[in-house]
């Protein structure tokens, strides 16, 4: 029991959320559990075979099968860079801006034991494990952003150079991909959407399609000292040592979009380069990226090492036909990982274009807390609420989970979040009318059972997302975290503020619902 929490809890983001997905949903939809252990099966005792720079056919084994995979050596990065992104990584760990994550699997709260920040565009935000992660902003040309720090600032703008750097890299990379294709064969199909930036063929969907793979949004940045890990589990098929992260597809990302990742390992042992020391596969000493093909035993595995200031380039579909994992060295690491998030639904302008259209039902009032709205249509309503739950519960209570540790970094946050506050607070006045309009007697029998059923399934959902996030706040593991990021429990109120119409606790209301429905009545 004690080394599954272990486990899940050194898998990283993605893929506990895929081994939650398996549990969760309909276990056909993901055979992949089913795969595994009959892949493990077939193994007997035996390992897979895997190649390193060690053996001859490494180089025709990875242009043959993993051409997917590009990596840039340390060398053919300027130096002026590395030396930004080497100093900025240090300068987030030493004003402690990395944070392990307090994630929720399978209703157990657990501590992330890599530590993260996310970067990127401002106002974007990215999910894994029921945890929102709100950006740093990195400075963008017209955007004004303050930091607490100077060394912060200078921190965001060398991820977003480096953002930057990688994204041209990236177009290259994928220009010299179909450049090879097309001399190979016309395998349009692979790769027919990226055009030859070199020559001026460009046509307006190839550029958009071109942009939309290769312009990250956002970094991930991981931190990990193996030396402060009490346990990492040992790679399963190939026999690779020990793993910082296991085997896993990277999720959540638009689709065909490659994901760039600068990987630093900072002070630490010397690390023996000593094919001595390992004979036969793998350095142990030196971080790696372990890449396979998904599901298949007959191709070799990859183990590529990565060096200080390695970067790699995960194109096109590789995510989907392969999988990759990161095999621990014995120094501390940082990466920084860049990718086209797809969150649709996870930007600061997206939420306030939903708030913005559930108070469309707001007449324009002049008392604050008494609003009048503009339709009893169940439509309108249903959809007012729904917004009403995922402001409060993908956004307001998300964020203060998270306590005050984006302020470390800058205030950017505390303006839209307040705002955001603003907007809920008037949808709170928004049910209150509802729940008075329903209680009148004049509505139609058939509209007003539709507009119930409706609020009372929408209702319940709040209540019960409300004492699921008090809980996640009053865990245990969530108060002994260290006062500046431990979770506020926000929005809350006693029943007695006269600035909320409606109680926190929604029980009393929903037995009021319950009562009005003709089914629960008799
Ligand atoms: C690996 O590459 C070889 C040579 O191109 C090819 O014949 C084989 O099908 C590839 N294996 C897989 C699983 O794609
Ligand atoms: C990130 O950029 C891509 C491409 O421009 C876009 O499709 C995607 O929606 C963006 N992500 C967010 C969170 O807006
Ligand atoms: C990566 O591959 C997996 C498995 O094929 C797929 O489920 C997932 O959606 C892919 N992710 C992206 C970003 O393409």
């Amino acid at each position: 029991m004690k080394n599954r929490y272990i486990l899940l809890s050194l898998i990283p983001c993605w893929l506990v959320y895929k081994e939650e997905e398996r549990h969760d949903r309909v276990r056909e939809v993901s055979p992949s559990e089913a795969q595994k252990q009959k892949l493990l099966k077939e193994l007997g005792n035996r390992w897979l075979p895997y190649l390193t720079p060690k053996d001859t056919e490494f180089h025709q084994l990875w242009q043959e099968n993993y051409s997917k995979l590009i990596l840039r050596e340390a060398s053919s990065i300027p130096e002026l860079l590395h030396k930004e992104v080497q100093q900025a990584f240090l300068i987030l760990r030493k004003h402690g801006c990395l944070f392990q994550d307090l994630v929720r699997i399978k209703g157990k709260n657990l501590l992330t034991p890599v530590s993260r920040l996310l970067i990127g565009n401002p106002g974007y935000t990215y999910k894994y494990l029921n945890s929102r992660l709100f950006t740093v902003p990195w400075p963008m040309e017209g955007s004004n952003i303050k930091y607490s720090k100077d060394e912060i600032f200078a921190a965001c703008r060398a991820f977003f150079k480096l953002n930057d750097y990688l994204r041209k890299d990236t177009i290259q990379a994928l220009d010299k991909l179909h450049l090879i294709k097309s001399k190979d064969s016309e395998d349009s199909a692979v790769f027919g959407m990226v055009p030859e930036l070199s020559k001026n063929i460009l046509n307006v969907g190839h550029d958009m399609e071109l942009k939309k793979r290769t312009t990250y949004n956002l970094t991930l940045l991981n931190y990990m000292d193996p030396q402060e890990m009490s346990y990492l589990k040992e790679e399963p098929y190939f026999g690779m040592g020990k793993m910082a992260v296991s085997w896993h597809h990277d999720e959540n990302l638009v689709e065909r979009s490659t994901v760039a990742v600068y990987s630093y390992n900072c002070e630490g042992p010397e690390v023996l380069d000593d094919d001595e020391l390992s004979p036969e596969g793998r350095n142990p000493a030196v971080w790696h990226v372990g890449l396979k093909i998904a599901w298949d035993i007959k191709t070799p595995g990859l183990a590529v090492p990565l060096h200080q200031g390695d970067c790699y380039l995960m194109l096109d579909n590789l995510n989907s036909t392969h999988q990759h994992c990161v095999l621990a060295g014995l120094q501390p690491r940082f990466s920084s990982t860049h990718r086209v998030a797809e969150c649709s639904a996870g930007t600061l302008d997206y939420i306030f274009k939903q708030c913005h259209l559930a108070l469309q039902n707001v007449k324009d009032d002049t008392e604050p807390r008494t609003v009048h709205l503009r339709s009893m249509e169940s439509s309108v309503i249903k959809q007012g609420e729904e917004i009403h739950n995922e402001v409060e519960f993908e956004w307001l209570r998300q964020f203060w989970f998270h306590g005050h540790r984006y302020k470390k970094c800058t205030d950017w946050w505390q303006l839209p979040m307040s705002e955001l506050e603003g907007l809920w607070k008037k949808m709170e006045c928004v049910t209150n009318a509802v729940l008075d309009e329903i209680r009148k007697e004049r509505w139609p029998m058939e509209q007003k059972n539709e507009i119930i059923t409706d609020l009372l399934a929408l209702l319940t959902t709040r209540q019960e997302l409300r004492m699921e996030w008090c809980m996640r706040c009053q865990s245990r593991i969530a108060q002994n975290l260290p006062e500046d990021q431990r979770p506020i429990c926000w929005p809350y109120w006693e029943d007695e503020d006269p600035e909320m119409p409606l109680p926190f606790d929604l029980s009393n209301i929903i037995s009021e619902l319950q009562g009005h429905l003709p089914e629960t009545k008799s």
